[in-house]
């Protein structure tokens, strides 16, 4: 989960990254109170989960109130980069900026370790210093085990060639931002920039941070940082019903067994959609291995609620949940939404194989409803999972 850059700030200033003061806000009239509060003058940033605000116009000095309500004005509901701007954050204008560098720590899966990244060329995009000037940004890998100690901060400062004058300052702020990393239990920490001012400190003036979801059970305060109002409904009630949703914008609905068996179901059915109309998997759902009729039926009932869907295609493997057990299940979600008052009303192609689909397809074949088809081959049942949302667009 990304978060904002004013909730990544709070997180530095809790584990002692040395930030600005600044709060939240969502009207223009409240940028006056808050900009008062500052002592007259502030800084007005876009809060949306992109980068290159700056670039875009989403961040604004204002020297006066005044101009701190004319500037969030302009910058509240500014479109950047498709993300629309529904909240500001007024903060401290930083005194004169002399230098300005990136750091950041992140999760390195592909050497399997953590690394640290840093550079003395910071502000810019990060990833055009490494295209262009790979030898400005040092990337050093950090022990899991070890984490960063003062030592090991020194080490990243050396070798990012970080100023003397500041090189102290720097390690004890790698050091707090390491605190960050593992206590929130983060994938990412970046600030950039972090900035030396007039007076020589040195202080975080933009953070983002990435936190790990599957941490949340022993995070409890991180629920608070969800963006409720930016899921998608659908998303927000699979989440839920625990299951693994991602709504998509096509019109053929999709449940499968395994997210493998899925996303291929999801390459099966766009290639079918191109002989029916272009139609599109309008959703990715993965309801596991050992799935129940309750799952089945809670997968069912998400993927109706979807406007967009035209028909569904259950696309099921039987193995440790064997095709008996998935068929049952089918049977008994419709039977469960039907009770619901939420009968199917849209065509649902299944198809079954693997472990029981003899049994499991005779089990479909009985209950004999009116708007369920059996195909048994995979690429059978996507075309006619197109065709049925084809005809019904
Ligand atoms: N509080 C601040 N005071 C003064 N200048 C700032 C402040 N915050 C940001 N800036 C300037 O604006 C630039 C862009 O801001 P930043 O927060 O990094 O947004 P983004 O990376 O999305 O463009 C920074 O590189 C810095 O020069
Ligand atoms: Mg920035």
């Amino acid at each position: 989960m990304d978060l904002f850059e004013y909730q990544a700030r709070d997180l530095f200033a809790k584990h002692g990254v040395p930030v600005l003061a600044g709060e939240v806000i969502d009207t223009p009239e409240a940028a006056r109170e808050a900009t008062e509060r500052l002592g007259g003058k502030s800084v007005i940033k876009a809060q949306v989960k992109v980068g290159g605000r700056g670039k875009a116009g989403g961040v604004k000095l204002a020297a006066t109130p005044d101009e701190a309500v004319a500037r969030a004005t302009d910058i509240l509901g500014m479109d950047i980069k498709g993300h629309t701007v529904h909240k500001v954050m007024i903060t401290e204008t930083a005194p004169e900026i002399l230098e300005e560098y990136y750091v950041s720590y992140l999760l390195d899966r592909t050497n399997r370790t953590f690394l640290a990244m840093a550079s003395v060329q910071g502000g810019v995009e990060i990833e055009v210093v490494a295209e262009e000037n790979p030898d400005a940004l040092a990337k050093v890998p950090v022990d899991a085990n070890e984490g960063v100690s003062k030592e090991k901060a020194q080490e990243i400062v050396a070798q990012a060639k970080f100023p003397a004058e500041v090189a102290d300052q720097v390690a004890d702020i790698l050091v707090t931002l390491w605190d960050t990393f593992i206590k929130e239990d983060a994938l990412l920490v970046e600030v950039n920039p972090l900035a030396k001012v007039a007076s020589g400190k040195v202080i975080a003036l933009d953070g983002k941070v990435s936190l790990d979801e599957n941490a949340d059970f022993r995070q409890p305060d991180h629920e608070a940082l969800e963006d409720k109002d930016a899921a998608n409904p659908l998303e927000a009630a699979a989440k839920a019903k625990n299951l693994n949703y991602v709504k998509l914008d096509g019109e053929v609905g999709i449940i499968g067994n395994g997210a493998g068996l899925v996303m291929s179901t999801l390459d099966v059915v766009a290639y079918a959609g191109e002989n029916h109309g272009n139609v599109k998997p309008a959703n990715f759902l993965d309801i596991g291995g050992g799935a129940s009729a309750q799952v089945m039926a809670n997968g069912l009932e998400i993927i109706l609620g979807d406007p967009d869907v035209k028909s569904v295609f259950v696309n099921v493997f039987g193995g440790i949940t064997a095709c008996d057990e998935v068929a049952n299940g089918i049977v008994q979600a419709l039977a469960l939404l039907a009770d619901k008052g939420e009968a199917v009303t849209k065509p649902l192609v299944v198809r079954l194989d693997g472990n029981n689909a003899e049994l499991g397809r005779k089990i479909l074949s009985d209950a004999n409803h009116p708007l369920v088809q059996r195909v048994d081959t995979m690429d059978g049942a996507a075309d006619k999972a197109a065709e049925l949302a084809a005809a019904a667009k």
